[in-house]
């Protein structure tokens, strides 16, 4: 357990060194798909991205992409919008080329739209404060990302397309965020048709280990990091991209340290559906930044098993919320209709944790577990045969709500 701890350690004291914008030489190694950003993936693969960028309430800019599907004969269908997973970009649609969701959904016509979070490759940027210098910019978690983020991309892409609802998928924290979203602005349930959560992520008091671990030695983690003055996780540039591009791409034995010794103990195991040639082109794109609150925030959520805001200790909460503890979200408001998408080998969004949670919303339409036994947490999003064992569900959904 003690070399998992380090590993994390030494991941986030590199996690913003070396934070300047300039090209890393070391990208040139990598395969065309690892380097290209989501514009030349989709060109690649045969589709136009535009790319528009919106700005929230407290003055983050960020990216988002649209692909519209070529054969357009059902004009009335609802666009569809993927929110992808924490310390990722909207690229993970993408990274399986022909294989991928994106690019599959495009292919079928589907007007697709891609969100990106606060801190990541895409929305880097704020109206005032620079990444690179002001802590602020860092301090957020899924919470500004639910209540700031998810809605203002929800009301540009309904702005863009003139319909009154969309439907969404969301990856891992890609769908915490729309728990946040409509249990504190409970207007936007209207706006969504239907939310298919593929790993769905709420409660985190039966992660297997490792992970269980370090969430409950994480106060102490946090406390230490903090100290240490790391904000940001995984910047493109960071000691620690750099490294993992390094020894992940390494034959034979990058494979077994990063995916076989790191990956999966917290994942789960699935090695047929990450296969070594697809390392080169994973490391290219994730982990992108993100904020460490971010990370802690999901931590307290496992310790404290509620599903509730960022806990700053009694004197925090009372300056921030008025009260010595955080509020807890509430699951009746989240009105909309939700499809949970469970893996039985997923060791981060376990079956035991997503029961809690479809226990708690009020209008949970499917429950799906999925048909591959050995289907893992990032399966979802990376898996090799994903038509096989998740798109079919995927295009039931779109089709039958
Ligand atoms: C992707 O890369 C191309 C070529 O470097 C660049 O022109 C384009 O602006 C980039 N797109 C995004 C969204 O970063
Ligand atoms: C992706 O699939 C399309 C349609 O089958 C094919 O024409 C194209 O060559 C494929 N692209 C790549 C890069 O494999
Ligand atoms: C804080 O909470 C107390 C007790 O619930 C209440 O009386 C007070 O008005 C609140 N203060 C503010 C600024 O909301």
């Amino acid at each position: 357990m003690v070399n998992f701890v380090l590993i994390v350690i030494l991941c986030f004291i590199n996690g913003n060194l070396g934070s300047n914008s300039e090209e890393n030489p070391i990208n040139d190694k990598l395969p065309e798909d690892g380097r290209f950003n989501f514009t030349q993936l989709a060109r690649k693969y045969g589709h136009h991205a535009m790319e528009y960028k919106v700005t929230t309430e407290d003055g983050y800019i960020l990216g988002l992409f649209r692909i519209r599907g070529k054969n357009r004969r059902n004009k009335k269908r609802l666009p569809v919008l993927l929110m992808h997973g924490i310390a990722d970009s909207s690229d993970a649609w993408l990274i399986r080329g022909n294989l991928s969701l994106g690019i599959t959904l495009a292919n079928s016509g589907y007007d697709i739209w891609f969100g990106n979070i606060r801190g990541n490759r895409y929305s880097r940027n704020h109206v005032k404060l620079d990444p690179d210098k002001d802590v602020q910019f860092w301090d957020f978690s899924f919470h500004e990302n639910g209540y700031y983020d998810l809605p203002i991309i929800i009301d540009k892409v309904l702005k863009e397309t003139g319909f009154k609802k969309l439907n969404a998928i969301g990856f891992s924290q890609g769908n915490t965020i729309f728990y946040v979203l409509c249990s504190t602005r409970p207007e936007y349930n209207s706006k969504i048709n239907v939310m298919m959560a593929l790993a769905p992520i709420c409660y985190l008091q039966n992660v297997r280990l490792p992970l269980s671990y370090i969430i409950s030695i994480s106060p102490v983690l946090y406390d230490l990091l903090s100290d240490l003055g790391i904000n940001e996780v995984a910047n493109d540039n960071s000691l620690l991209n750099t490294f993992e591009k390094i020894i992940c791409t390494l034959p034979d034995i990058g494979y077994d340290v990063c995916i076989e010794k790191i990956m999966f103990p917290f994942t789960g195991y699935d090695s047929e559906e990450l296969e070594p040639s697809f390392v080169p082109v994973l490391v290219g794109h994730f982990p992108t930044s993100t904020a460490l609150k971010s990370l802690y925030h999901f931590a307290q959520v496992g310790y404290r098993r509620i599903f509730g805001q960022f806990d700053y200790g009694i004197s925090g909460n009372l300056e921030n919320y008025n009260s010595t503890i955080p509020p807890i979200y509430d699951l009746n408001l989240v009105t909309t209709k939700i499809v949970l998408y469970v893996c039985l080998n997923d060791k981060i969004s376990t079956v035991e944790d997503v029961q809690i949670l479809r226990s708690r919303l009020p209008n949970v339409v499917r429950y799906i577990v999925s048909p591959r036994w050995m289907c893992n947490h990032i399966d979802n999003v990376w898996g090799k045969h994903m038509y096989d064992y998740l798109f079919p569900y995927v295009y039931e959904v779109l089709e039958s709500y």
